[in-house]
């Protein structure tokens, strides 16, 4: 079998590798200048530097755990991010430290007890808005010392007009516990992410194309390839007939400093409006780095529209019905399988895209 892999980010490169493994022929075409997608990293002063935004790997998955071992060392970062909010710095995610800084509570009954006191003034009412949802969930402090602006920066609206289901949880622990994730495994690979990714794609049966665009050459890449897995967007690949699918997009803006240290942490989340920005990334952190410059990256949320870099899916009713139409023109299309975060419409964390790359290779390539 000859299979067209369009899309070199991390989905297309899993598949790349169980399908050459199993002995087929693989040709991968990737619209951008490099591969790895939005996981690519650079070198750039002796610093690794995450072109796409803070990329931290994490995982509760032992087999992908293994997967990723193959390819790449992983070091011992832990992801303990700060947010900066009216000049004072607190820890994340919300823990016994934050409400120390908020309120001085020592014990966790006193820091529940605040919030629990907060969460009164809705009075039993059902959330109507992010707002409520966030006050329901935290009280007020903490909404608006460390979610109002910050979400309001991110989706470029009120969060009174944004609706509830958009924070489902939000996750407060009593314990002095500063670890982003909960999962089992977590780190960098050391070297970056597109050495992981160039060793995935190492193997004699496996092409890899830079800058090809699949809509090019569209129909010669249709009836040139035995099958074809699609990690582009779903809507684009049906013409947009129904619509463009809604996205929100990024900005990145790159700085090399001729200091050694900026901000002491990888990330620091920027909450209040007066920063345009919502996040400060110090690349040499995520690899104790001890380089004499640094390389920071501000990230500007940014509205989405056609030709722009789309970030994170809007999962609302209507683009989840929208996505449902083109699932059901992509269940016709058996040569063709859609993968990743724009061919499933879906945000994944790395974990999950290899997770599912693997179990879509693995029912693939079975026969
Ligand atoms: P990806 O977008 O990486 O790959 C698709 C590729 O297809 C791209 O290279 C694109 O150029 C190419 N392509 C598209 N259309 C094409 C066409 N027409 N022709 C040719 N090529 C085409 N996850 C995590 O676990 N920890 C983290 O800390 C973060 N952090 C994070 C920060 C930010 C800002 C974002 C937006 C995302 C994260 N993620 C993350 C998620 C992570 O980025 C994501 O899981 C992977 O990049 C998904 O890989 P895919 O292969 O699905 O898409």
């Amino acid at each position: 079998m000859h299979y067209l892999i369009v899309g070199a980010g991390l989905f297309g490169a899993v598949f790349a590798e169980q399908a050459a493994k199993a002995g087929h022929q693989v040709t991968i075409i990737e619209k951008r200048n490099h591969i790895a997608g939005n996981i690519y990293t650079r070198e750039v002063e002796g610093i690794q530097v995450h072109q796409y935004g803070a990329h931290i790997f994490h995982t509760s998955n032992q087999e992908v755990w293994q997967y990723v071992n193959q390819f790449a060392q992983f070091n011992r970062f832990v992801n303990s991010p700060f947010a900066l909010s009216k000049g004072k710095l607190y820890s994340l995610p919300f823990n016994m430290s934050t409400f120390y800084q908020l309120w001085q509570t020592i014990t966790p009954q006193q820091a529940k007890a605040k919030i629990e006191e907060q969460r009164q003034v809705l009075k039993g009412k059902t959330p109507e808005n992010l707002e409520e949802q966030a006050i329901d969930l935290v009280g007020t402090d903490i909404y608006e010392t460390l979610i109002k602006e910050y979400t309001e920066k991110q989706w470029g609206r009120p969060c009174k007009d944004l609706p509830p289901f958009i924070i489902k949880r939000l996750p407060v622990r009593f314990t002095f516990d500063n670890n982003y994730f909960n999962d089992t495994y977590q780190g960098i690979p050391i070297g970056g992410y597109t050495q992981m990714v160039e060793k995935m794609l190492q193997h004699d049966q496996i092409e890899v194309r830079l800058n090809t665009d699949f809509f090019a050459n569209k129909a010669a890449y249709l009836t040139n390839y035995d099958k074809i897995v699609f990690t582009g967007m779903i809507d684009q690949f049906y013409d947009y007939c129904y619509g463009p699918l809604a996205y929100r997009s990024l900005k990145f803006e790159h700085e090399i400093l001729s200091i050694d240290n900026y901000q002491g942490n990888a990330v620091i989340n920027y909450i209040d409006h007066q920063y345009p920005f919502t996040r400060i990334i110090e690349h040499k952190h995520f690899e104790f780095g001890q380089q004499e410059k640094t390389v920071i990256t501000k990230e500007y949320p940014a509205d989405w529209q056609i030709g722009d870099e789309p970030y994170y899916p809007v999962n609302d009713q209507v683009n989840a019905k929208l996505y449902q139409k083109y699932q059901a023109l992509a269940k016709k299309d058996a040569n063709i399988i859609f993968g990743g975060r724009l061919g499933m419409y879906q945000y994944f964390d790395m974990h999950k895209v290899i997770e599912v790359a693997l179990a879509t290779a693995k029912k693939e390539l079975r026969n």
